[in-house]
Parts: structure tokens; C-alpha cells; sequence
């Protein structure tokens, strides 16, 4: 391995965000490894600089919280701190945790009331990049959300660096972004339910509301994360969406990207122009810094709306001064996006042979799904050790991002060995998306659309074992 990687760090906090933190203002981590051997992640008000501006938001202590890194087989513990004036719960999106630890409140935990605290602890079998989240309203929209990393035994992959790239969606702007949890969670009115129309039959969109600011790691356009590259370098991008309302297309100027996770499940390596995630979805990619010099511009752009975010690509040796206008937007962009039908399981899940045991055909129209809306619906029954089907057709104007909890899943494509995922975006207006899975993690686990307005508005639907 390539000496400027860098080593494991255990189960520290901010190991992979002090690559991209260097460059900015950003101040200390609430969380830190704490005697017991547990990260402590405090959930609490505090303010997020936007290019200069300090705003009122919540979070863990920074936008987004500490990067936690550990290594496949490893015990995950952290405690939660609530120092919210209103109840939380963290969701580990994308792990396979014992039901009790996957932070559903009044499904898997109790809420967990101001002042208190709760010990997330369980065994993380699997690598790949996840994902954690407030599971409580739309806390996770004001900035309750970091990303979680677990390494292999063995790297396989070779590279020199890694970032890890979070996007993200930011409502209300430089104002009063601290009135806006209370205001999305106490009711969606005119703008959801107009939600579902307005866009051109062509057009992708994943949701509709106004969020006037794009962020990546945390940061504006304007104060863009920097990833650094000597020529003939080899990165490694872990993207993660983990805007509430926007879907993103991702690409870096001048040079092409080459997927080898899914949802942090490795795939066939494929080269592509460009990403397309919805929210909750995440791909690593690898992308040869092979230009001569400069600084290119890392585009992120959401669907449906306007507005940009950005990172920048900077050689060594080049000026800062010589990055892209913000709105300069990477032709590859338009080029070969991923889809999931050029994806390759690596690592299939062991289905087998015959027929699912279960089938579920789900109609996605409005914010329902197969016509129910939570928390009016029946439990999707499933036993243990089923093979599940699930179908899903999407007869709505928006795309939805579908999640499934405590299960990963195999997408239904023609090369019977579709990427294993946990959150699959199912296109609008007939758009259709098949997957199976293993029931076997018992418990009671959530299905819902990771566009958190409509899961507000009950896009969810419980998988029950009987
Ligand atoms: Cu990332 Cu139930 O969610
Ligand atoms: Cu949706």
C-alpha cells in the first residue's frame, strides 16, 4: 500500500475529516474517544459557519460530525449525549445491527429525552461506507448526520488518498436556518403537496422543496473542501447524499471516475463521467489525478433545481488562485452516468435457487407505498430466513429514494448479480426497481422513502418477522 496512506486509526473521532478540515475554521469535535473506550457523540445546538456566516443549526458538534472509523469485525460503541431540547436517536444507515441498536424511535429504542443518554453498541461484521443520522423528525436536515467508515481486514483497493465527500442540502440558507426543523417537522403544507407536479415530464426531481444552498462536508460553494493530488496519484472518493430533499449528479472535471462501491458493497469496477445518487444512496469511486497540474472543479448538482455545490481538486504545486468559477460546471456532468443495471455484485447475496419465498408488489404514487401511508399501514410480514422480493413501481412525479433497514439488498438486473445495496432510487412516472433480500436480522425494521419529507408524510412502511 502506497506509504502516503493513511494507517488505520481505530475508532477515533474526525480521523477522515481532519484530511478535508485543515483549510477551514472549523472548531473543536464534541466527540472523543472517552475512557470507557466509547466515542461520545453529543447532540446539541451549535453554529455552522457558511462562508462566513455563523449559523444557528444542530449537530454533533460539527456539519458533519466526527468521521467514525473502525475495521470489519470490530465492536461499534458510541454514547449519545442529548443535549437537544427534544428527544433523538442516532440510525446507523446502511449497518445490520441487532434490532435494539438501530435507533428507531418507539419501533427499536425508547426516544432519547433531553439530557439524557443512550450506548449504541454491536459488532460491525461488514466494511463499506455508512452513514449516521438523527431518526427523530427532520433533525437530519438540520445537520445531525456524519459519515461512518469501516475498513476491510485487507484493502484490496490500491490508492494513495482518500476523502470522504458528504452532500448535502441546506434550507433556509444564512437566515434563521434554527426556525426550520420546527417549521419542516410541525407540517408540509402548500409546497409538499404541490410537490408531486410541477416539474417537466423529463425532468428529475426528488423533491421540490427550497433549499437554497448546497453544501459538501458542511461547506458552501464559496469555501469549498480542497482534496489534494500529486500527478499520477490514485484518490479514493467515498460520496455519500445525505441531503432530505435534493438528489445529486457528482463529477470531477477532466478526469473520470471508477466505481467500486455501492452503498460501501463493492461492485465490478465500471468507469463513468458521473454519479446520480439519491438521498441515502453512496458510491466509492476512484479517479486517477491524471492531469498534468491545476485545480478542477468537483461539480455536485442537484436534480430538478438550480444552485451548485462544489469541492476542488488542487495538484500540488498548483495556485489556489486558479480554481474554477463556482458555477463552472464539469462537462462530464452530461456524460455516462451509473446506473445500476451496469453494476456487478462482487459479493452477491447467497439467494437461492428457485423462487422468493415472499413477493411484495409495492406501488409508489404520492407518498404512499402500496397504497398505505404510515403510520395507517400494515406491517410488510416477512419469517425468518425468507428470500424476500420486493417490487416497487413508481407511478409519482418524483423520484424515491427507497431505504431498507438492518438488510442489505440485491437490485434485480439482467446479469442476475445486481449490486448489493440498502437504498435504491426508483424513477418517476413508471419507473420500476425489484429487489431481493435474506430475512434474517429478526425485528421490527423500517422501509421508507430517504427523502425525509415524505417519510414525514408517511412514505414508511414496517418489515415485521413473524
Ligand atoms: Cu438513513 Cu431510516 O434512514
Ligand atoms: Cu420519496
Amino acid at each position: 500500500m502506497p506509504a502516503t496512506r493513511r494507517q488505520f486509526l481505530g475508532l477515533t473521532a474526525a480521523a477522515g475529516l481532519s484530511l478535508l478540515t485543515g483549510c477551514s475554521g472549523r472548531g473543536p469535535s464534541a466527540a472523543g474517544p472517552s475512557t470507557a473506550g466509547a466515542l461520545r457523540l453529543t447532540a446539541a445546538p451549535m453554529r455552522v459557519d457558511l462562508a462566513g456566516h455563523a449559523v444557528p443549526t444542530w449537530g454533533y458538534g460539527t456539519v458533519p460530525g466526527p468521521e467514525i472509523r473502525l475495521r470489519a469485525g470490530e465492536t461499534l460503541r458510541v454514547q449519545l449525549a442529548n443535549e437537544l431540547p427534544e428527544d433523538t436517536t442516532v440510525h446507523w444507515h446502511g449497518l445490520t445491527p441487532p434490532n435494539g441498536m438501530d435507533g428507531v424511535p418507539g419501533i427499536t429504542q425508547d426516544p432519547v429525552a433531553p439530557g439524557e443518554g443512550f450506548s449504541y453498541e454491536f459488532e460491525t461484521p461488514v466494511a463499506g461506507s455508512f452513514m449516521y443520522h438523527a431518526h427523530v423528525g427532520m433533525q437530519l436536515d438540520r445537520g445531525l448526520y456524519g459519515p461512518l467508515v469501516v475498513e476491510p481486514r485487507t484493502e484490496e483497493l490500491a490508492y494513495d488518498s482518500e476523502y470522504t465527500l458528504m452532500l448535502d442540502d441546506w434550507r433556509d440558507g444564512l437566515d434563521d436556518h434554527a426556525g426550520h426543523g420546527a417549521e419542516s417537522s410541525a407540517g408540509h403544507g402548500a409546497e409538499d403537496r404541490a410537490g408531486d407536479d410541477p416539474d417537466p415530464v423529463d425532468a428529475v426531481s426528488f423533491g421540490g422543496r427550497s433549499y437554497p444552498l448546497l453544501l459538501v462536508n458542511g461547506r458552501p460553494p464559496e469555501d469549498a473542501p480542497v482534496l489534494t493530488a500529486r500527478p499520477g496519484d490514485r484518490l479514493r472518493l467515498r460520496v455519500m447524499n445525505i441531503a432530505a430533499d435534493t438528489g445529486f449528479r457528482f463529477a470531477v472535471a477532466g478526469h473520470r471516475l471508477t466505481v467500486t462501491h455501492a452503498d460501501g458493497m463493492p461492485v465490478e469496477p465500471v468507469t463513468v463521467d458521473a454519479l446520480r445518487l439519491g438521498m441515502g444512496e453512496r458510491y466509492d469511486v476512484l479517479v486517477d489525478a491524471a492531469q498534468p497540474g491545476g485545480v478542477w472543479q468537483v461539480g455536485v448538482q442537484p436534480e430538478g433545481r438550480g444552485g451548485w455545490g462544489r469541492a476542488l481538486l488542487r495538484y500540488t504545486g498548483s495556485e489556489a488562485s486558479t480554481a474554477p468559477a463556482v458555477a463552472e460546471r464539469p462537462a462530464e456532468l452530461d456524460g455516462r452516468l451509473v446506473s445500476y443495471e451496469q453494476l456487478v455484485a462482487r459479493e452477491p447475496l447467497p439467494l437461492p435457487a428457485g423462487a422468493p419465498d415472499r413477493s411484495y408488489d409495492l406501488t409508489l404514487s404520492g407518498t404512499q407505498i402500496g397504497g398505505q401511508s404510515y403510520p395507517d399501514a400494515d406491517p410488510l410480514v416477512v419469517s425468518d430466513g425468507d428470500w424476500v422480493r420486493f417490487t416497487m413501481r413508481n407511478t409519482s412525479a418524483k423520484w424515491h429514494p427507497m431505504h431498507l433497514h438492518g438488510h442489505h439488498f440485491q437490485v434485480l438486473t439482467a446479469s442476475g448479480r445486481g449490486p448489493v445495496k440498502d437504498t435504491v432510487t426508483v424513477p418517476s412516472r413508471g419507473g420500476e426497481v425489484t429487489f431481493d433480500f435474506l430475512a434474517t436480522n429478526p425485528g421490527r425494521w423500517l422501509f421508507h422513502c430517504h427523502n425525509h419529507h415524505h417519510m414525514e408524510d408517511g412514505m414508511l412502511r414496517l418489515v415485521e418477522y413473524e
